[in-house]
């Protein structure tokens, strides 16, 4: 007969297998909540509290389905993604009424003009049909070895991007909200590294916002934004950045270092060793740097970002054609084999790590 505590790891098991399998319920009631504007809604009342019919009030439909969005919303409570609380029967609403507030994770999902800090445009991204698609082909990917995103479109995310203007622009949108966050934690950890640089181009830059920001911070470096012709083509103008369009397997405008931002995770090592190869050709060879803003892989860490990086990994699988995350040894190898066997690993606080990187 089983044991008492052979019998709750049993039911354990069960409710973890049930929680995991359901784990996109979670995604989706946070995508919808991005869609419909609920943290803006909320926001505009003063952060909360809220009544679900004030929510209700600011979604602009003529038949909203209320009792649906009370469903989502107790779901996200228990995310701790609102807060909720019974309102006392003598304050002015229905008896025992839920009014919920924003919370630390939904200031993150504000969209307003005032909220320059936003992961919503990263929630409409990944949560979209065209890149959760590809996650349904992994299963193939491993009997095959072929690539999830081509599977499940026909081409790479770059050519799929450079046809689809409105993929274009979620990409680039999402990649700005990202990098807006990221570049801050880079600027006031490597304040220095900046400090000696007369020229950066920043490879892969997108549409310029994270080269606009250290420039902002380092008004004496002269910016290039390096990227494919159908994103610098929808670019807006940043003081002290010039947009050049290109291919970095072709070649890497000339300056003193080169910046790249979620770059090499997006490409396996032989198309890393080659964008090396160009970013080597591109910087002096005697002060010359390359500076990667990256994450480095700590599969056994505990810290709170460690999981997001292991995720980013099959991110990186589902969407990008041999990306991959690396930890510390693959870094080195793949930097040696690009011509840049002195480096240092530098913490930021957030998701990624500054390797600098120099020829000699
Ligand atoms: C993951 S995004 C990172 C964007 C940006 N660095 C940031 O931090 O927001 C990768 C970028 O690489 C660009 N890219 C892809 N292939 C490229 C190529 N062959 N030459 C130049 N840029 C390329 C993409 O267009 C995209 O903007």
């Amino acid at each position: 007969m089983e044991s008492l505590d052979e019998t709750e790891a049993t039911r354990r098991g069960q409710a973890h297998i049930l929680n995991l399998l359901h784990a996109y319920a979670d995604s989706m009631a946070l995508k919808c909540a991005v869609e419909l504007r609920v943290p803006d809604i909320i926001h505009s009342y003063g952060g909360g509290p809220v009544t679900l019919a004030q929510i209700a009030s600011r979604i602009p439909s003529p038949s909203l389905g209320t009792a649906y969005l009370a469903r989502i919303m107790r779901l996200l409570v228990r995310e701790n993604i609102f807060s909720a609380n019974r309102c006392q029967p003598d304050g002015g609403h229905e008896s025992h009424e839920i009014l919920y507030s924003l919370t630390p994770s939904s200031r993150w999902l504000l969209q307003g003009p005032e909220s320059e800090l936003s992961l919503a445009p990263l929630v409409l991204l990944e949560t979209h049909p065209w890149l959760m698609s590809p996650w349904h082909c992994f299963g193939n990917c491993v009997k095959t070895g072929g690539i999830a995103f081509e599977m499940a479109h026909g081409r790479k995310i770059w050519d799929f991007a450079s046809e689809n203007p409105e993929f274009n622009r979620l990409f680039n949108d999402g990649m700005v909200c990202v990098s807006g966050i990221m570049v801050r934690g880079i600027i006031e950890v490597y304040k220095d590294g900046f400090e000696r640089i007369g020229s950066l181009v920043d490879v892969g830059g997108g549409i310029g916002k994270t080269l606009a920001e250290i420039i902002k911070s380092f008004p004496h470096i002269q910016g290039i934004n390096y990227d494919l012709p159908h994103v610098v083509a929808t670019a807006p103008a940043h003081d002290g950045v010039t947009h050049v369009g290109g291919n970095m397997f072709e070649t890497i405008p000339h300056a003193d270092a080169v910046f790249m931002r979620g770059i090499m995770h997006d490409w396996g090592d032989e198309d890393c060793v080659k964008i090396l190869k160009n970013c080597r050709k591109a910087i002096p060879e005697k002060n010359g740097k390359v500076i990667i803003a990256d994450i480095v892989l700590k599969p056994e860490g505990d810290s709170m970002f460690d999981k997001t990086r292991l995720v980013m990994d099959l991110v990186m699988m589902a969407h990008c054609s041999g990306g991959k995350e690396r930890d510390k040894p693959e870094w080195k190898k793949i930097l040696e084999e690009g011509g840049f066997p002195r480096y240092n690993i530098i913490k930021t606080p957030s998701l990624l790590s500054i390797i600098e990187a120099y020829p000699l």
